[in-house]
């Protein structure tokens, strides 16, 4: 029988069941108990290696930082760690605080917070991080409190529209960045309180496929034109957004066509580049594994109940992603239903997948919900009093 599509070294299905970086599935959620995200943790250090021989093969002087918020899981975390050439990509003070405990030097963390508040700076500011400033009244408070530092500016390229949902930077005003209509003054403002502009910092957005491509690199192009002003550049952040194959008809972006881009537009600024891969880097590294509690047909939709919920998973709730499900013990099997995976919270809305194939499923299965390796323990809460999910890294 042909591998699944999603099969690959760390994820694979031996002699019918599906196995996670060479252990059975099952027996993991038998063992440790279930909701419980588990991590490949080699996947992590592979994917930034993809990500950092496609940039070298196109000639890009780069630097990646990993988007702490994806995954701040110990095993990862000292996996990046040691590979040594990976900074932090940090949101939060708290992140901050995280980073250096784990090992990183203040030197290789930069911050690009939003509405910043003045505890925000209190905690960061002692700290010499790469600071992006995302917004003129930051700016000034930055500028006021200590002039003379040396700052990046994150803009919003006013390009970057790919998805229903709204998208970090476009022509719809978002909450991020300093937008080209305001670049000018915002120069001005540093000028002002002797602040020195040295970088660039974009973030378009998360979970774009190869055919959004072409609108990245169209953000990428309107960021080198705004960077082209700053008379001392040292580095363009592309932020992250390197989406993932979700569903089999999903193609995930081409990392040389990717990489070319950013040569073409940002190689002739003699610059450096920085990367902040998240869901790249550890999306697909994860699964959460569920149980079943129970499988029901209502209104002619079949439900498959699972003793989990969005409070723990919250990624296809919030973000409408496609989810690709496998039964642990027939990884392999042809599909016998398509049904909607509804979680134990009580809001309509709690269903973890929607139209996804399985073979027949009995109360007890252990079902992994794949690609949930990135951002899930982090989003969670206790909505209904559900506890989070236990993580186990292998
Ligand atoms: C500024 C910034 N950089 C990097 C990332 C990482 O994005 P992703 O996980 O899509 O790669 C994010 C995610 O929100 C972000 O806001």
């Amino acid at each position: 029988m042909a591998s699944p599509w999603w099969s690959r070294d760390g994820l694979e299905v031996r002699d019918g069941r599906l196995h996670i970086a060479g252990h059975d599935a099952e027996e993991i959620a038998h063992e440790h108990g279930t909701p419980l995200y588990v991590y490949d943790s080699c996947r992590v250090e592979i994917n930034l290696r993809r990500l950092a021989d496609a940039l070298e093969r196109a000639g890009v002087r780069h630097r990646l930082l990993f988007a702490f918020k994806a995954n701040r899981h110990p095993a990862i975390l000292s996996r990046i760690r040691k590979m040594g050439n990976v900074g932090i990509d940090a949101c939060s003070p708290n992140e901050v605080s995280a980073a250096l405990e784990a090992g990183w030097q203040a030197e290789e963390i930069s911050y690009t917070g939003t509405s910043l508040s003045r505890q925000d700076l209190d905690q960061i500011l002692p700290h010499p991080l790469q600071l992006n400033i995302d917004s003129l009244s930051a700016l000034e408070k930055v500028g006021s409190r200590c002039p003379g530092r040396t700052i990046g500016l994150r803009i919003n390229p006013g390009v970057g529209e790919y998805s229903a949902t709204p998208t970090a930077s476009g022509t719809k005003p978002t909450k991020f960045g300093i937008y080209p209509d305001q670049f000018e003054q915002a120069l001005e403002v540093a000028r002002r309180h002797e602040l020195h502009v040295r970088g660039i910092h974009f973030h378009m957005g998360s979970g774009w496929l190869h055919d959004e491509l072409p609108v990245f690199h169209a953000a990428v192009c309107r960021a080198a034109e705004m960077a082209r002003r700053i008379t001392e550049l040292e580095y363009v952040n592309v932020g992250g957004g390197i989406g993932v194959r979700l569903v089999e008809s999903h193609r995930a972006p081409d990392l040389d066509a990717y990489a070319e881009g950013l040569a073409k537009h940002l190689n002739p600024l003699h610059t450096t580049v920085l990367c902040e891969p998240g869901d790249f880097a550890v999306r697909d590294g994860g699964v959460f594994l569920v149980e079943a509690v129970g499988v029901d047909v209502k209104g002619g939709t079949t439900f498959v109940g699972v003793a989990a919920g969005f409070n723990a998973f919250a990624i296809p709730v919030l973000y409408q992603d496609p989810q690709e499900v496998v039964l642990c013990r027939a990884a392999d099997a042809p599909p016998a239903l398509t049904c909607a995976l509804a979680g134990h919270i009580n809001e309509a809305t709690d269903l973890l997948a929607d139209e996804c194939r399985l073979p027949e499923v009995r109360e007890g299965d252990i079902l992994a919900l794949l690609n949930a390796g990135g951002y899930g323990p982090g989003l969670a809460s206790h909505h209904c009093s559900r506890p989070h999910a236990a993580r186990l890294a292998l």
